[in-house]
């Protein structure tokens, strides 16, 4: 029998998940978001549904995403939380909202919480889920990702740092790195980053963190080019930033947490 989706919330994340749903033969899927031009708009594109009211579009489906921004997750929760009836799967994707929470809307659900790395369509992507899953949806999610792990939930702050934010991160550094080198050609320079970000990154494909280190070491010719910069980026200063990325991003999702289960 198809099964049936309802993806509440259908902004960024949920539009990629919309893309992988639709791939699923025989899948119904109905959407909601509030500007209802652009929920027609997508719908259209992957022959999904949309639906205005979120109440009438979780009945009777099988798996419900929630996919709005943390700050909305409490007021759709409760929107929809008598239209939910027990033998709902829910996935959430929102950073920070817990699941301990979220049982306080469905009780008697299983839930789980899913944070896609960003491009899980295009590039595959890192597929990070914790809470229960019954094996055919993990199944179906786990398709979705080049690298997929099921993770205890009292983690999910810092693998939702690692992995979605993670990739952000990095190219925000090489964005940074290229905007201070004078380049006349800016786009051929921009080129260049993009074929080794490409090249490094297949050619630590499938092993562990030493196999960076070592790229680094291996360009880096004692006395060199490159040594000189790596010596910036092992300094104090440069661990103080790095430190002060991730502690912010750590705080601020306590924070949310903190703020938004209320
Ligand atoms: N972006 C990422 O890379 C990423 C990665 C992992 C996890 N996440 C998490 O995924 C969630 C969504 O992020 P996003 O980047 O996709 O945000 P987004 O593009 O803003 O999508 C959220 C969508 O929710 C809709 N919405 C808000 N309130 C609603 C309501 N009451 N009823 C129906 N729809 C409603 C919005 O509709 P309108 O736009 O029409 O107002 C919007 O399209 C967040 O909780 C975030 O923490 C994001």
């Amino acid at each position: 029998m198809a099964l049936k989706f309802a993806i509440i919330g259908c902004g960024e994340i949920g539009g990629e998940i919309l893309r992988n749903l639709t791939s699923i033969p025989g899948s119904v899927v109905r959407i909601t978001r509030r500007n209802e031009k652009k929920g027609r708009e997508i719908a259209a594109k992957y022959n999904a549904s949309y639906f205005r009211d979120n109440k009438e579009a979780v009945r009777g489906v099988d798996v419900i995403f929630l996919t709005v921004r943390p700050s909305d997750m409490a007021g759709v929760m409760e929107e929809i939380s008598e239209y939910v009836n027990a033998g709902q799967f829910l996935i959430s994707t929102a950073a920070a909202i817990s699941i301990e929470y979220m049982r306080k809307f469905f009780n008697e659900n299983v839930i789980s919480r899913y944070i896609p790395s960003p491009l899980i369509t295009e590039n595959g992507g890192v597929g990070i889920i914790a809470g229960d899953i019954p094996e055919k949806y993990s199944s179906i999610i786990s398709g979705w990702s080049k690298k997929f792990h099921k993770v205890e939930e009292k983690d999910m702050h810092l693998y939702t740092i690692l992995s979605s934010s993670g990739s952000a991160f990095i190219s925000a550094a090489l964005v940074n790195i290229l905007d201070k080198l004078p380049c006349d050609d800016k786009d051929f320079c921009k080129k260049i980053v993009t074929d080794v970000i490409e090249t490094t990154m297949s050619s630590v494909k499938g092993k562990g963190l030493d196999e960076c280190r070592q790229i680094a070491e291996f360009c880096s010719t004692p006395g060199g080019i490159t040594a000189e910069g790596i010596g910036v980026l092992n300094s104090e200063n440069a661990k103080e930033i790095f430190s002060s990325v991730v502690s912010a991003s750590l705080e601020k999702s306590l924070e949310m947490q903190k703020k938004f289960e209320k």
